[in-house]
């Protein structure tokens, strides 16, 4: 099992083909367009031309593409951080410790570019994805919060 940095010319389609899973998964009403996709493939090529903003990480087991990570650097009212945007593992390969793998790739990533903090959003019912951000020392800094209305 390897992390490695993204290679545009091998891993486009793949990450490109996780991104309906993904959303999927943390979004119960979304529905994974054409449009989307295009969107998604836009954002993707964009984040391989600024390798410095945005750090895509590949996890492989051998030839397998296993995973990928990607954190963007963002800044806001709070300064400049690393917003660890997506972070998926396929299926067959979860509950097997391998999302830590990924994400010690992107706390990397975000050191290495001289900032200290890292941020994230997740679906609260996604509790693989809450666990796993819980041990690697995340806390609840906001809450969105919605309510039906009828
Ligand atoms: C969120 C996600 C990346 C987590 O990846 P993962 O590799 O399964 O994460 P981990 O293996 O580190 O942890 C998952 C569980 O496996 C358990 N686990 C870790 N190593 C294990 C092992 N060797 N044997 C059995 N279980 C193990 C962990 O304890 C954890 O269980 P817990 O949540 O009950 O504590 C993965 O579920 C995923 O890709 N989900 C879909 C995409 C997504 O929602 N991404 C997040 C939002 S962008």
């Amino acid at each position: 099992m390897e992390v490695r940095p993204y290679r545009p010319q091998h891993d486009y389609r793949l990450v490109l083909g996780a991104q309906c899973d993904l959303y999927q998964i943390n979004f119960p009403r979304f529905v994974c367009t054409p449009a989307f996709l295009a969107d998604q493939a836009q954002r993707l090529r964009a984040a391989g031309r600024r390798p410095f903003e945005n750090g895509i990480f590949v996890l492989e087991d051998g030839d397998e593409f296993v995973g990928f990570v990607w954190v963007a650097i963002r800044m806001d009212l709070q300064g400049t951080f690393g917003s660890i945007d997506q972070v998926y593992v396929r299926e067959p390969y979860r509950r097997q410790g391998l999302g830590r793998l990924l994400m010690a790739a992107a706390h990397n990533f975000v050191r290495q570019q001289g900032l200290s903090v890292a941020r994230l959003y997740v679906t609260a019912d996604n509790q693989d994805a809450v666990r796993l951000y819980q041990r690697e020392g995340y806390q609840i800094t906001r809450y969105e919060m919605e309510k039906p209305t009828s």
